[in-house]
């Protein structure tokens, strides 16, 4: 691993591949201690789910969230994002790193860190880390750190969920078109069909699933507090980009001052962090992202980025079923997606 750059000298957040260097290994090795945890729980479909507390997360990924609830040092001024996957983690990391680090990387500036590196090389995935027994190079960040995860709400660490120096933004999509966006891109590594994924999401079997579970765990943390938990939703990012940019600075702390607004800095971010633009920089890039097991490309993360592509996918009964499913699943708290 790369000497990282004194964290005493520097603000955050700064890119993470900038101070963890290139090396996946850093000599640490995936916690074992959890073997007996992790074995004992309930598995299902061909990638290798486990079932732990009511939520389906892959093998590898149990141990992480076991160790970073025992384990993860939280620092004031952290912030998470969370977000079932397939759901704008990509964008959200991009904006809020944008947004975050202004200072010391102008939106506008040719030099900009997301001109030559994909998000997840920007903010670092915890549960990857701590899966992997890297969790040290979470330590080698300046404050305030940004990071994300794709943990239930209700597996945070306690040191994050109930620690008011620690707040989280969240992002959910419209779970017909997550299932959707899941399918293109993990067929990249395992073999089954959109018929076998479908009936896995109709059961709540995805990665980090059921989705309605996990987004719902954010939902009332956020209706709970309000100024620790920002929910937002893709489509409605898409529909007014910069207006969320606006509301996301405010939420992190860092809002846009009237000077900001005049220099334009609200459109700077959005165009930096656009579908175009990020899918641009990834096409140039080779290998993998920081941190991540599986072998997922740059690009993967950048597909369509549109709403609504169920329709090319879903008959209309499928639709009308996970409809009647997540309707159930969300009665009475005040969430819906149609
Ligand atoms: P599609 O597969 O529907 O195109 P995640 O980042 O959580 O893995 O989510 C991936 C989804 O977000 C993909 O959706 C991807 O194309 C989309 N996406 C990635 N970057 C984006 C951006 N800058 N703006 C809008 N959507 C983006």
């Amino acid at each position: 691993m790369a000497a990282p750059p004194s964290a005493s000298i520097l603000v955050g957040p700064v890119p993470f591949k900038d101070v963890v260097g290139d090396d996946d290994d850093n000599g640490a090795a995936p916690p074992d201690e959890y073997d007996d945890i992790v074995s004992a729980l309930p598995t299902s479909t061909t990638i290798g789910l486990r079932h732990y507390h009511g939520a389906w997360v892959s093998e590898w990924r149990v141990r992480g969230v076991i160790s970073a609830q025992r384990r993860f040092v939280p620092r004031p001024g952290d912030m998470l994002l969370g977000s079932p996957p397939k759901c704008g983690t990509t964008w959200l990391k991009a904006l809020s790193f944008a947004v975050m680090a202004r200072d010391a990387y102008p939106p506008a500036g040719a030099g900009h860190p997301l001109r030559r590196l994909n998000p997840h090389d920007c903010v670092p995935f915890m549960d990857e880390l701590f899966s992997a027994g890297q969790q040290a190079k979470l330590d080698a960040l300046p404050s305030p750190r940004l990071m994300n995860t794709h943990m239930h709400h209700s597996l945070l660490p306690a040191s994050v969920a109930d620690n008011p120096a620690c707040k989280i933004v969240y992002v959910c999509r419209e779970p017909k078109d997550m299932v959707v966006s899941m399918w293109h891109f993990l067929r990249g590594a395992w073999r089954f069909t959109f018929a076998e994924l479908f009936e896995w999401a109709c059961e709540g079997k995805t990665p980090n699933g059921p989705v309605w579970e996990h987004i719902l765990g954010y939902w009332r943390a956020s209706r709970a507090a309000p100024e620790r938990v920002m929910f937002l939703r893709y489509e409605e990012m898409l529909a007014d980009p910069i207006g969320h940019v606006r509301e996301l600075a405010r939420f992190l702390g860092r809002p846009f001052s009237a000077a900001d607004e005049a220099a334009g800095l609200p459109a700077s971010v959005v165009e930096l962090c656009s579908f175009e633009a990020l899918r641009g920089v990834s096409a140039r890039s080779v290998g993998s992202c920081s941190g991540s097991r599986v072998e997922f490309s740059h690009q993967s993360y950048f597909r369509k980025g549109a709403v609504g592509d169920w329709t090319n996918h879903m008959t209309a009964d499928m639709a009308r079923r996970f409809d009647a499913i997540v309707e159930d699943k969300l009665r009475g708290s005040g969430l819906a997606f149609n």
